[in-house]
């Protein structure tokens, strides 16, 4: 039997505004807020939300749940993450903590392929665990919905088992075939000519879209060409890593094949901020990576002010962002980007659905999916305020306490 759950007496219910996806300009900006409020589901979607003084009588055999002391947002949203990997990189951190480059470390053959090396070792058993343990990590911090890339296998059984162990612990799988060149190949090329004629036909059957790595020392934007529309003739959705170190003509090219979205952006000058404030292509900002790089931030606010609609994501990976958590990222949009945390949250939330294809998650109304994170606050802009708090108490996922 389905359940109906009332969640009651919290101290705000707060939700992007509206309704459809992508939000920009004044929408993105633009919160309900409900004081003293409820959330009321049946089963795993939204039935009503509203202010405890104008909640109805209910049934009796509605299950209760106390929310005193908590705001309730919508469950998070995370639309780029690499969870598939093995091993760490933390001699790597303290090499760059010393001085050591980032791209230089790749181009020795760390940085990446220290990970493909260590993802192929874990197998398909220690590549499910490890996602499982990193989709835990999310969900403590609020994650209800997590995207989930491959590319750290590069070849035919490390993709497939990478894309499959996302999808097995609830990630939204997105094939990341043309992340670097491993290096038993001569060159992208030779390797695309591989990836795109064993790998792509079953990494179609399982994943929901594709990613290309568009950078110096990754792949140029022939060869991104020549994957993303291969990729595109196989059904998936496109997403592209642009403009993370050089502009390399990421935006255009999601432009002109109508990606879902471009992600990194750090290195985006006034041309590509206003090519993709025209655009239906969604810029997706990573600042914790920035972050952790010690790199320009991307001109989060001139993409918001252009009217771009943008998302927030972690970038959860062991290289260049080991750090699972959105509220974090929040802080980052609103101490570093300089978005509101009005901004923030509909960038985490409807908006990052949106670049997942999942427009039933996002805000919390009637008809939704029942996801929620509640916050251990008594004002949900805490989720971006308390920097590096322990701000999320809970979360309900598909309508279930977690
Ligand atoms: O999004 N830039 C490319 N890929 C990842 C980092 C991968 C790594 O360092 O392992 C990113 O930052
Ligand atoms: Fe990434």
């Amino acid at each position: 039997m389905r359940a109906r759950r009332l969640l009651r007496d919290l101290a705000q219910v707060a939700t992007p505004a509206g309704d459809g996806a992508p939000l920009r300009g004044a929408a993105l900006g633009d919160v309900t807020v409900l004081e003293e409020a409820y959330v009321l589901w049946d089963g795993d979607r939204i039935d009503a939300v509203g202010r405890m003084a104008d909640l109805p009588v209910l049934a009796d055999d509605v299950e209760e749940v106390d929310g005193r002391g908590l705001c309730a947002i919508p469950g998070l949203v995370d639309c780029h993450t690499h969870a598939a990997f093995g091993g760490d990189r933390v001699e790597e951190f303290a090499l760059r903590a010393a001085g050591a480059g980032y791209e230089e470390l790749h181009a020795r053959g760390g940085g990446i392929l220290s990970t493909v090396r260590a993802t192929r070792a874990a197998g398909a058993d220690g590549l499910r665990a490890a996602v499982g343990r990193h989709a835990r990590w999310m969900l403590a911090h609020g994650t209800t919905t997590f995207e989930g890339k491959s590319g750290y296998g590069l070849d035919r059984d490390t993709e497939l088992a990478s894309l499959r162990a996302i999808r097995d612990a609830g990630g939204i799988p997105t094939w990341l075939g043309a992340h670097a060149v491993p290096p038993e190949f001569e060159n992208a090329d030779a390797y695309l000519d591989f990836a795109l004629a064993e790998v792509l036909p079953d990494a179609a059957q399982i994943a929901e879209a594709a990613d290309v790595f568009l950078e110096r020392g990754a792949f140029d934007a022939v060869q991104a060409r020549r994957y993303l529309e291969a990729c595109r003739d196989a059904g998936l959705a496109l997403r592209l890593h642009g403009d993370q170190f050089t502009e390399q003509g990421a935006i255009p090219l999601a432009v002109e094949l109508g990606a879902r979205s471009v992600d990194h952006l750090e290195a985006t000058g006034e041309d590509g901020v206003r090519a993709l404030a025209a655009s239906g292509v969604v810029g997706v900002l990573l600042p914790a990576s920035a972050l952790f790089l010690g790199r320009p931030m991307p001109p989060g606010r001139a993409l918001v002010d252009a009217g771009a609609a943008v998302a927030l994501a972690t970038d959860f990976n062991p290289g260049s962002a080991f750090c699972e958590s959105l509220p974090l990222v929040c802080s980052l949009a609103a101490t570093q980007l300089r978005l509101s945390p009005a901004e923030a949250l509909a960038a985490c939330t409807v908006n990052a659905a949106h670049v997942l294809g999942r427009p039933d998650r996002g805000r919390l109304a009637r008809g939704y999916r029942a996801d929620v994170a509640l916050l251990d606050a008594p004002d949900w802009r805490y989720l971006a305020y308390h920097l590096g708090g322990d701000v999320v108490a809970r979360t309900i996922v598909g309508g279930e306490l977690r």
